[in-house]
């Protein structure tokens, strides 16, 4: 491992680090995509939230906000990397903490919404084991569609089905 990577460290996102993720959000997503400042701080402060961040000397280069819906569902809100660090497998780092944060809850269905044209977005979920379900017409502010993607924690062993 270089002293770089070192360096680079996942941990909890905090309530005290709104401001760094509200200005790495509005970096990496087109104004209709950006949440508010009220919407970011009641995700943070949220019982059911799930929030990482990937900081390097003090500075966030990527986040990841879940929640865990009422249903038990795990919503997979938001998801951001620095356009300056990207593919170099940040996205799934956090992906996959989440991951784990959400089986400790015992969480067993996944869920995300994606714009039908942001393929690197999708690509990293497709590897990730989700896939489309649905297509939302006009989910985004500016008249923009977007798939319904899935994922199922449940390990399915030779023994647990009928094979
Ligand atoms: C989507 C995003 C989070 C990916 O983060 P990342 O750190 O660059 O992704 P990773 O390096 O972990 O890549 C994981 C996989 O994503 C895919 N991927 C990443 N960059 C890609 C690119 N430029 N083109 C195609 N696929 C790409 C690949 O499948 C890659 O798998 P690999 O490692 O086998 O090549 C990042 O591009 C981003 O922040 N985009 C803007 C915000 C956004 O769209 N968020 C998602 C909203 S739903």
């Amino acid at each position: 491992m270089t002293t770089k990577q070192l360096e680079t460290i996942l941990q909890p996102m905090l309530i005290e680090d709104l401001e760094a993720c509200l200005e790495l959000d509005q970096r990496c997503f087109p104004p209709s995509e950006v949440y508010d400042s009220d919407m970011v701080r009641y995700l943070l402060l949220h019982q059911g939230g799930v929030c990482y961040k990937i900081d390097r000397s003090d500075k966030m280069l990527g986040f990841v906000i879940g929640l865990v819906q009422e249903d038990g569902t795990g919503h997979v809100i938001s998801l951001a990397i620095a356009p300056e660090v990207r593919s170099r497998g940040y996205g799934r780092w956090l992906m996959e903490r989440l991951e784990s944060s959400f089986r400790l809850r015992n969480v067993i269905t996944l869920r995300l919404e994606v714009r039908t044209t942001n393929k690197q977005a999708q690509h990293l979920y497709t590897k990730l084991g989700y896939f489309i379900v649905e297509r939302f017409t006009r989910y985004y502010s500016d008249g923009g569609d977007a798939y319904l993607m899935i994922k199922s924690l449940l390990d399915l062993s030779p023994e647990d089905t009928d094979i």
